[in-house]
């Protein structure tokens, strides 16, 4: 896994949990909240933005990372991202948003988010490990 010491975690997890304090979500009451570390050393967050017509709804993760690219450009790489929520619930990514990381995120970076029996801290590799890829010859 990339390397990030365990205070640096930490404290993106606390970067997660201050952006779950924003969350718009007056349907489910889940409020979650994602930082992301770039390869500039740029921390990023966002939180889930929740819509009445409920399909519409964007997860915390995918708001930063849309964030992310819209503030670095393209090119910007993720490095670890953390995941918090402020119901003391799991919160691991859901499939939609892992298939988005995918995009931008390095193999190896620590994937950090809650469980019901504490902060796991999991390799993306293992957090998705058959995404859908596009290789055309
Ligand atoms: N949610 C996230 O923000 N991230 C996920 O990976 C899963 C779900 C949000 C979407 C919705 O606002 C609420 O959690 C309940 O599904």
């Amino acid at each position: 896994m990339t390397k990030l010491t365990q205070p640096e975690l930490d404290e993106l997890v606390e970067r997660a949990r201050k952006a779950a304090q924003h969350s718009y979500s007056p349907y489910s009451q889940f409020r979650v909240g994602a930082a992301l570390v770039l390869t500039n050393g740029e921390i990023v967050t966002g939180t889930n933005v929740e819509n009445v017509s409920f399909g519409l709804t964007i997860c915390a993760e995918r708001s930063a990372l849309v964030r992310a690219v819209s503030q670095f450009g393209p090119e910007i790489r993720v490095v670890a991202i953390a995941i918090a929520n402020l119901n003391g619930l799991a919160s691991p990514p859901c499939g939609a948003c892992r298939q988005v990381l995918a995009e931008f995120i390095l193999p190896d970076a620590p994937v950090v988010f809650p469980m019901a029996d504490g902060v796991r801290t999991m390799a993306f590799s293992e957090v998705l490990p058959l995404g859908f890829e596009m290789k055309l010859k």
